[in-house]
């Protein structure tokens, strides 16, 4: 049995996946309209590629998805160029990645947008250069390549390329290629959007710069395909500092969590969106929504989590039913969950770890190597040793260090903020 389909809801209103690049996520999104204008400019303003850099699971990857399906969804209503089409999947790359696969599963995804949007591209005229997006969409190749294409993968996600099908992977690559370059002849009629995230998933930001480079020549600067790069952690500030990267790429956008007068509003559409019924129950009040919010520093990921472990909580118990009693289960399971997090750490950090701790905090969760002295050492390999204790434990990340230390991040976790809570509450209560 599913509690919120008991409570009156189609599903859990506090999901962590990211909003998807369809009318859903538009609907969820909150917060977000100076962002979202930062990204369509860029968009618009090609050949540099944009890039954004930002928290895990402070809303990246939705803001992205959401301003790809806003972008197309306005080039469908008015029919102007440039036309923005998403992609139903974003990429990420990891240490065993290798370029070729990489550009490989690019391109499928692309074929597979392209001829999913056929029928939309077709019907539109506007602006557009139509003689080149005719001439795509009634050429021969298109119709026997869809169908094999289908034919071959069922119709679904095509995702292996069969060689004995008629195609070779070079030969498939350059049709795609072929495909884009007519149907976008020039940088302003547009193109297909494709996101890099997660790029801190490289590990360091040397191999991340690496493999940019390497994309840079194979796939980056090709027609038609308009890129995102994403990470945390600093990984997209590494990354221009690439020089073979510096001039494609536009400096990062830097995306912070979201107002706290959106909270309510982030709430309210959730609550709204998953129920079935006018009056679904629902344990926690917006009020301690917004504590959460509040203690977890905006790290909505983390607090659509926390929320649903709360209501999994109440559901093995007795349910509250008025404000003030909601309030005070909630209370109840905050200081039981925070106090479980600082035991399950506190055995293992020495003082020097926890003063540390205390000033990260105090300076606002994040620093970088160059800041020790703040930190009273003479030098970062000196304190690396408690940042490292306060990684293993899971309260704060960084990038593992390489050469380029100039905006490496180290930033506190959302765990991190339940334990500073716990002992900023033990502390008031002594
Ligand atoms: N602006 C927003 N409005 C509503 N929900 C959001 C917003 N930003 C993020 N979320 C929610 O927060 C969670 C984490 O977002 P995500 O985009 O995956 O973060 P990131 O990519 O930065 O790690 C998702 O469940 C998403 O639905
Ligand atoms: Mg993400």
């Amino acid at each position: 049995m599913n509690i919120y389909q008991e409570w009156g809801f189609t599903e859990s209103p506090f999901q962590t996946k990211a909003l998807e690049a369809d009318e859903k996520g538009e609907a969820l999104l909150v917060g977000r309209n100076s962002e979202i204008i930062k990204i369509q400019r860029r968009l618009h303003n090609p050949p540099k590629i944009t890039s954004i850099e930002g928290a895990n699971g402070i809303g990246k990857t939705s803001l992205i998805n959401v301003a790809a399906y806003k972008c197309f969804k306005s080039f469908l209503e008015s029919g102007n160029s440039p036309v923005i089409i998403p992609l139903n999947k974003n990429f990420q790359l990891n240490p065993s990645s290798f370029v070729e696969e990489f550009v490989n599963d690019v391109l499928m995804e692309v074929a597979q947008a392209l001829i999913e949007h056929q029928s939309q591209l077709k019907k539109i005229t506007g602006n557009l250069d139509t003689r080149h997006l005719n001439s795509w969409l009634n050429s021969p190749q298109i119709h026997s390549y869809s169908a094999s294409i289908s034919g071959l993968f069922g119709g679904g996600k095509i995702n292996a390329i069969n060689t004995s099908s008629g195609f070779s992977r070079s030969g498939f690559k350059k049709i795609v290629l072929d495909w884009l370059s007519e149907l976008f002849p020039s940088h302003s009629s547009g193109g297909v959007l494709c996101v890099v995230d997660n790029l801190e998933l490289l590990m360091t930001s040397n191999k991340a710069r690496e493999f940019v480079e390497q994309l840079r020549d194979e796939i980056l600067l090709s027609p038609g395909l308009r890129w995102v790069v994403c990470g945390a952690l600093g990984v997209t500030y590494s990354v221009l500092s690439s020089p073979r990267i510096e001039g494609i790429l536009h400096d990062p956008i830097n995306i912070k969590k979201i107002d706290d007068e959106c909270i309510e509003e982030l709430w309210k559409s959730r609550i709204e969106y998953y129920a079935v019924i006018s009056e679904p129950y629902m344990p926690l009040t917006i009020d301690s929504f917004r504590l959460l919010y509040e203690i977890l520093n905006g790290n909505t990921r983390s607090v659509l989590s926390y929320s649903d472990n709360y209501c999994t909580w109440v559901s093995d118990n007795d349910q509250p039913q008025t404000k003030e009693e909601k309030e005070e289960y909630f209370q109840e399971w905050l200081d039981f969950e925070s106090s479980k997090i600082f035991s399950s750490v506190s055995s293992f950090l020495r003082p020097r770890a926890w003063s540390v701790f205390d000033k990260l905090i105090e300076l606002g969760g994040e620093t970088s190597p160059g800041s020790f002295a703040e930190f009273g050492f003479r030098s970062y390999p000196a304190m690396r040793p408690s940042i490292k204790d306060l990684e293993d434990c899971g309260l704060v990340t960084s990038l593992q260090d390489d050469s380029d230390k100039r905006k490496k991040t180290i930033l506190v976790t959302p765990k991190a903020r339940l334990v500073h809570y716990h002992k900023h509450i033990s502390n008031t209560q002594e």
